[in-house]
């Protein structure tokens, strides 16, 4: 069975980008899904100095293992002024000194959410550029405005989103 990763760009308890991500998984069929919290992989702020004094440390390698393993992934951004949350960038930073292909190649559906009008849009696009120089193959993507007008009870509500993400996680799984 494929194993997909789904990962929200946030350490928030109750991250709307984990949400999102993981209930994308969930519209998969016959899939190992590897629900990443990066809450369960605290890593200090990314330096130089640190790298080159204690190396890599037990939640990067333990991290980068996992992805290791994937065959897809499906990530979520949370937008914190209008970039890459502070917490998801330094992970990713950690993660593309051990492997700098993070992605992998691998099939990837790139989404990201947040309660405004814009979902997320500014750091979507800015990931859309960078994250294929990162081994990421992108299939479809998606920003959810709005998030709790349309996501309710752990699931979209909003009839045409719903069939706008189905369409992407049908193309997403003849990829894998
Ligand atoms: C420091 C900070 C900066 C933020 N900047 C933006 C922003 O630039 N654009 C935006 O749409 N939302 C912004 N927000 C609101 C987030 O979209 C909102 O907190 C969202 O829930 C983050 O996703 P998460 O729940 O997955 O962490 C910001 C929130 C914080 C705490």
């Amino acid at each position: 069975m494929k194993k997909i990763i789904t990962l929200g760009g946030s350490t928030s308890k109750n991250s709307i980008n984990k949400q999102l991500a993981d209930y994308t998984g969930t519209l998969m069929d016959n899939v190992e899904l590897i629900k990443i919290d990066l809450n369960d992989f605290g890593m200090p702020m990314y330096s130089i100095d640190l790298e080159n004094e204690n190396g890599f440390s037990d939640a990067t390698k333990k991290l980068n293992a996992v992805f290791k393993t994937a065959d897809g992934f499906v990530v979520s951004l949370a937008e914190h002024n209008g970039a890459y949350a502070s917490a998801f960038k330094n992970v990713y930073d950690w993660l593309s000194r051990m492997e700098a292909k993070v992605w992998r190649d691998k099939p990837m559906l790139l989404l990201s959410s947040s309660p405004g009008g814009r979902g997320g849009q500014t750091v979507l696009e800015i990931a859309l550029e960078k994250f294929p120089r990162m081994g990421a193959n992108i299939i479809g993507s998606m920003s959810l405005a709005s998030f709790y007008d349309n996501f309710k009870e752990g699931e979209l509500v909003n009839e045409d989103l719903k069939v706008a993400l189905e369409e992407k996680v049908k193309l997403f799984e003849k990829e894998i």
